[in-house]
């Protein structure tokens, strides 16, 4: 069989097995051409390739690529500030409501040049490559305004011509009441004038709101996904964070990808999702960081057969991490998440919290070639340690991706 590149020698997580595990291939191979997977499967059942490239993986283990399918990468700023307030007793909504928070990180994006905003926001894309991430979603939700909306996805473009990455694009215009506007007025302009920008000028091919009592209600999120659906744009939703407003059940009713955070869910909102195959995106960092104590309904989702992926939730005022790893360990530590449900959630089903499960997420023929090759003795290692990085490269598209 001929192929570009065959890597050999080494253990496969496929996540591609019937049932929900690892589909792990002890001594196996993966060979692509022209940055798609040909061939996976254990060695001795390999076929002989001819190879452009041969390489010997000395026994490390090989899992798809990471995906981050929920990130608020790029903004100007930071909250350190903010962060010593709420160690003072403060909490996230107080901070919110007295002008600070989401608000805050507004003001210090309108501010930033384009230029600007890419260098502040490189860095943390770069720490989340290190550690094997091949693709990730980046929201806007910083400008709110067209202007500045679309300067934060014009940068997350960027972002994604200048590393081996793939971005995908979130309009999140609806994520917080820009200072000294009416929201129902503002939600208006969200829905008649940047939502048809955004979709024509191709700038995002998807819009979450953040659908919560200090931001939109279920009936404006209801506006922004009729308006959506006008304009072919995929639908996600960050639900049921600080308290259950319905806004799962709503996003599923309107076919939504995701619904994320979802800590206050109810059974009828896991019921829809699960009529709807909307899948659950869990943010651990996001509920470590904000000492929340209600935890999302895992058991429930789970039985429900609703798939969980997990995302860093990278953002400067409830998540500043930009650790895949950490997260896995998170969502193991705090919400009892298996060693398979930590790495199939930033793997194939990020993938489909993103509609790119045909494409990315697993190790099978026809999918892209996104890997991480890991210096670990097994799966579980990549879960159980904290602060530490055992990637060993990452390819990306079939190419070799430092
Ligand atoms: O996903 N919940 C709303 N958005 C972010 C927080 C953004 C911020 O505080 O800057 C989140 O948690
Ligand atoms: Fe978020």
């Amino acid at each position: 069989m001929r192929c570009d590149t065959v890597w050999y020698n080494a253990h496969l997580m496929t996540l591609d097995a019937a049932g929900n595990g690892l589909g792990v291939i002890r001594d196996g191979v993966v060979a692509s051409v022209q940055g798609h997977i040909v061939h996976v499967g254990p060695a001795s059942a390999a076929p002989v390739f001819a190879a452009d490239e041969r390489i010997d993986c000395n026994g490390r283990w090989i899992s798809p690529g990471l995906i981050d399918c929920h990130t608020h990468l790029v903004y100007a700023g930071n909250r350190a500030g903010e962060f010593e307030q709420r160690l003072q007793g403060a909490s996230y909504a107080d901070i919110a409501r007295a002008g600070g928070g989401i608000v805050s990180t507004v003001r210090a994006t309108r501010a930033a040049s384009e230029a600007e905003l890419l260098a502040a926001s490189l860095p943390r894309l770069d720490a989340m490559l290190a550690e094997g991430v091949t693709t990730l979603e980046i929201k806007s939700g910083y400008g709110l305004t067209l202007v500045d909306e679309a300067k934060q996805l014009h940068v997350a473009r960027q972002l994604g011509q200048l590393r081996k990455v793939e971005v995908v694009r979130t309009f999140l215009g609806a994520h917080a009441i820009p200072p000294g506007r009416d929201g129902q007025d503002y939600i208006d302009e969200v829905c008649q004038v940047m939502i048809p920008a955004i979709a024509a000028q191709a700038l995002a091919e998807a819009v979450d709101v953040f659908c919560e009592n200090i931001a939109f209600s279920p009936a404006q999120a209801q506006q922004v996904f009729e308006a959506a659906q006008r304009h072919g744009l995929a639908i996600k939703i960050h639900a049921e964070q600080l308290s259950n407003q319905h806004g799962a059940e709503l996003a599923a009713r309107f076919g939504a990808l995701s619904a994320d955070h979802v800590e206050h869910l109810d059974d009828a909102g896991i019921a829809a999702m699960r009529t709807a195959g909307t899948t659950a995106v869990l943010l651990p960092g996001a509920f470590y960081f904000t000492r929340d104590t209600t935890l999302p309904p895992i058991g429930k989702l789970r039985e429900a057969g609703v798939a969980l992926a997990l995302a860093t939730d990278s953002n400067p005022g409830t998540s500043p991490l930009t650790s895949p790893l950490l997260a896995m360990n998170m969502a193991a530590t705090l919400f009892r998440m298996t060693v398979d449900e930590c790495i199939a959630g930033f793997t194939r089903e990020a993938a489909r919290a993103l509609g790119r499960h045909g494409r990315i997420g697993r190790l099978a023929t026809g999918l892209e070639c996104n890997l991480a090759i890991w210096n670990i003795e097994a799966p579980a290692d990549l879960v159980y340690r904290m602060g530490f990085n055992p990637l060993h490269a990452r390819v990306f598209r079939g190419e070799p991706a430092p």
